[in-house]
């Protein structure tokens, strides 16, 4: 289990709760060297089509939005580093503001059919699209439908996988038509088996 996570998240009063819970805590974070993500987490990232980003606002309130794209759309630029393009949106900029004022996020990625969640800690930039135009580009979605504002670099800090204990599998519309595909194919099949069967008695009367 990757230990830098820990070390972030256990806090002076989270050590105090687990002691008192269970007479036991782990070690307050030391300041280690931010964790690589590896090819586990990468292929993980490329399969993903949204996730959630938690900021802090400057007035301490914690935020959370819901980030969709295409599938891959958060790319793993290298094992310490994720981008996606920020694209025209509802202009409220909350997200974009928080890490103005302190870089820290924290992302949450879920793959339901396989029970799988993944969090990433780490320090988010958001850049004007026109001030790093390859990067806006290279990040744009295919149909290129939505217009890329600002392009978003995640410094990975640590990363976590979760147990898959009470995650319900749910499934998007494709990968629902994915697996009843066959299924349609066998019901096609078996009406023009009962058609040609009927057809036959018919012209045999
Ligand atoms: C027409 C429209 C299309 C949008 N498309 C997306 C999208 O494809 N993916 C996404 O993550 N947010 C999309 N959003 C953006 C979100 O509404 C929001 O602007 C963005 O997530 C930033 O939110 P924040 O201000 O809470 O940080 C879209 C918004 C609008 C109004």
């Amino acid at each position: 289990m990757p230990r830098r996570f820990l070390d972030l998240v256990v806090t002076p009063s989270v050590a105090r709760e687990q002691r008192r819970a269970y007479g036991v805590a782990h070690a307050v974070g030391d300041d280690a060297a931010p964790e690589p993500l590896g090819p586990d987490e990468a292929a993980f990232l490329a399969a993903r089509d949204s996730f959630y980003l938690a900021s802090v606002s400057e007035t301490g309130w914690p935020y959370v939005q819901h980030r969709g794209g295409p599938r891959g759309f958060l790319r793993v630029l290298d094992p310490l580093t994720l981008a996606f393009a920020d694209v025209r949106g509802n202009r409220q900029l909350v997200t974009a503001g928080n890490v103005a004022h302190d870089s820290r996020v924290a992302l949450l990625l879920m793959d339901y059919p396989a029970r799988r969640r993944l969090k990433i800690l780490g320090r988010a930039t958001f850049t004007d699209a026109a001030r790093d135009p390859a990067l806006a580009a290279s990040l744009a979605r295919a149909d290129g439908r939505a217009r890329v504002e600002r392009v978003v670099r995640i410094a990975v800090e640590a990363w976590d996988w979760n147990c898959p204990q009470h995650i319900t599998p749910r499934y998007t519309v494709d990968e629902v038509e994915a697996l009843v595909a066959p299924l349609r194919a066998k019901i096609v099949e078996l009406e023009r088996a009962v058609a040609a069967r009927g057809s036959s008695s018919t012209t045999a009367r």
